[in-house]
């Protein structure tokens, strides 16, 4: 017994040994602890790098928040103003500018009588929804369906008629609604009347035509003054990144190259803010992961495959299976090294493959019209092949990415 008795002792006196035990980091704060354990900490704030965030300043803005600031201005006189549309491409700035303003307002002038209603339609892209999200932010409390729409427009009126101030009602991506259910709602709120004060529509839409789209006596009820947002120019890209940066990262942990080089492509093939910032995200994980002490040129190039990468893998998830599939065929003969190839080649290798997924062939005229979507997504490209050896044939020109680097990706989400 005593012998055991020496041995727990023993065992008990040496047991750092056993078990590896914080004792080494005793005295160092967790801080410390953490970033040693986590590899070098490049980001200070991670919600400053995401999507949803809204600086107090937006670089390259300014001429469109004066725009907006001075119609909403009428309202604070009790005038009356005119409804808008913000138009321009993806990642310009609208969603930024219409929150920054409102918000600003709202501080500036706490007690002025307008109240601020934003919706996205992207989410409420019915009639029915925005109508059940107007109910509830005036209190109403009513079940999310089943409900009949004319007593959801009636309560709105009602409450609309009782307000005391104006209603600025933000339609964020009302392209959506529209496309989704017509523009009789957006016809109805432009005509509205009574209320002690009135209603300002404010639209927002990346669609180019989106008035348009709207029936003659909708646009002469909603007749909105127009606020353009160009794509960013690598300058107003840069100073957007360089703000990121300072809020966001470590002092010192980038060189002002990297943030140039992100600017001057995106400028070069789009100028959306939102993926320049990506890339600026994608960059610091990397460096991050890396142990890297500073984000450099040669780290964001690399970022730019990956956020590339990402979105090919985000719009090929989003596909049904036979798109998958048609896909998958084109990337393997890509690959194989027939360089165009036509479309009876890849149907013919779409049905060797179909085969493994148990799945019921479609037609060629079916398959053919998948290669025209997936060029459409912007995931390929069909050329004509005038004279060849079949006559004029359609053939796959060439992929998103390297024929190679898209079976990598596919075989990654389960295609092999
Ligand atoms: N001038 C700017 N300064 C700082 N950040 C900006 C600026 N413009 C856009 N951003 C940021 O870029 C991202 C995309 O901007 P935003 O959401 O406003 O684009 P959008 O024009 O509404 O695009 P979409 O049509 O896709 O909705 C957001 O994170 C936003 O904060
Ligand atoms: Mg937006």
């Amino acid at each position: 017994m005593r012998k055991y008795g020496d041995f727990l002792w023993l065992f008990i006196y040496n047991a750092h040994f056993y078990f590896p035990s914080p004792r080494k980091y005793w005295g160092l704060s967790l801080e410390y602890i953490y970033t040693r354990e986590a590899g070098h900490r490049l980001i200070k704030d991670r919600r400053i790098l995401h999507d949803s965030f809204v600086p107090r300043k937006l670089p390259g803005r300014e001429e469109e928040i004066r725009k907006f600031s001075s119609l909403l201005s009428p309202l604070l006189g009790n005038e009356p103003s005119v409804n808008v549309v913000f138009l321009g491409k993806p990642g310009t700035g609208k969603t930024a500018v219409a929150k920054r303003v409102i918000q600003d307002f709202s501080e500036l002038y706490p007690s002025a009588p307008i109240r601020y209603i934003y919706i996205n339609c992207s989410r409420a892209n019915t009639s029915y929804r925005v109508l059940y999200n107007l109910n509830k932010e005036f209190g109403m409390l009513i079940p999310p369906s089943g409900y009949p729409y004319d007593e959801l427009y009636n309560n709105f009126l009602d409450a609309f008629n009782r307000m005391r101030s104006w209603l600025v009602l933000i339609l964020d991506e009302v392209d959506l609604l529209v496309k989704r259910d017509g523009d009789r709602l957006l016809y109805s709120l432009s005509r509205l009347e009574g209320g002690e004060k009135g209603i300002m529509i404010v639209g927002i839409s990346n669609a180019p035509n989106f008035l348009d789209r709207l029936d003659p006596r909708t646009l002469s009820s909603f007749s909105p003054e127009t606020i353009i947002f160009s794509p960013y120019r690598a300058h107003q890209l840069f100073d957007i990144l360089k703000q990121r940066a300072e809020m966001g990262l470590q002092e010192g942990s980038y060189e002002d190259g990297a943030l140039s080089l992100i600017a001057a492509r995106i400028a070069e093939e789009s100028g959306d803010a939102r993926r320049a910032i990506d890339v600026l995200r994608m960059a610091a994980e990397l460096a991050e992961r890396e142990n890297a002490q500073k984000i450099n040129e040669e780290i964001v190039m690399r970022a730019f495959k990956h956020v590339d990468e990402e979105e090919v893998m985000i719009t090929i998830r989003s596909l049904p299976l036979h798109h998958k599939l048609v896909l998958l065929a084109a990337a393997r003969l890509l690959a194989k090294g027939d360089p165009r190839p036509g479309t009876g080649k890849v149907y013919y290798q779409y049905k060797r493959i179909v085969k493994d997924y148990l799945a019921k062939p479609l037609t060629m005229r079916r398959v053919s019209g998948i290669l025209r979507e997936l060029e459409s997504m912007g995931l390929l490209e069909i050329k004509m092949d005038y004279g060849g050896s079949h006559g004029n044939t359609k053939v796959i020109g060439s992929l998103v990415m390297p024929p190679d680097e898209m079976n990598r990706i596919l075989e990654k989400m389960g295609f092999s």
